[in-house]
């Protein structure tokens, strides 16, 4: 069971796009996975759950819990301001510190308008997660121009959708 992250909440984000085709290929593969989609986290989290206010947010407990159970993440992440979204580094600063992710492992994937696909962003959050003390798959995918490379909910670039099935098939196996 592995859980994929929409690591923004924008609404009608592209990353919530890439985050369903990356469920049809892992469901494919026979793998069962759930999408936790940052744009449903309760939108004032970051008062009602940080800090002195950690665990005392219902709402919001219920996607920690979701983290602590599972050992096995895929983290769509898109490329904002040439990082990841600032809210995806407060969800992590939500969860329970400092073992949410200690002794797990994930594999990333960056996607932007631009033409940088994310390298930077998941570049950045390896940074983190190794200090967290996950281990990250080496295969991530940097999927640039992600309008140009997707119709209807669909990749329409063979070579994305290849690297998405190759990553997907190692974290499987990770
Ligand atoms: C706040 C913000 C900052 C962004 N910064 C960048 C950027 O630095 N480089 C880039 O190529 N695209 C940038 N974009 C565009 C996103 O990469 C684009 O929206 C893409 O579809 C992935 O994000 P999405 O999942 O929100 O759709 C930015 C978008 C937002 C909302």
């Amino acid at each position: 069971m592995i859980v994929i992250i929409a690591g923004t909440n924008r609404k009608n984000s592209k990353t919530r796009v890439i985050s369903k085709i990356y469920q049809g290929i892992l469901s494919k593969l026979g793998e069962e996975s759930i999408i936790l989609d940052l744009a449903n986290v309760p939108s004032d989290f970051i008062v009602s759950a940080l800090y002195e206010n950690s665990g005392k947010n219902a709402d919001f407990n219920k996607y920690r819990q979701v983290i602590e159970n599972c050992s096995k993440f895929v983290f769509i992440v898109p490329e904002y301001n040439g990082s990841f979204p600032g809210v995806l580094k407060a969800f992590i600063d939500g969860l329970k510190y400092p073992d949410s992710f200690t002794d797990k492992k994930c594999a990333l994937v960056g996607i932007s308008s631009g033409t940088q696909g994310g390298g930077l962003a998941v570049s950045h959050l390896t940074d983190i997660f190794n200090y967290c003390g996950m281990h990250v798959l080496a295969l991530k995918p940097k999927l640039a121009r992600i309008e140009a490379n997707t119709s209807n909910g669909r990749i329409t670039n063979d070579l994305y959708r290849e690297l998405l099935e190759n990553q997907a098939r190692q974290i499987i196996d990770f």
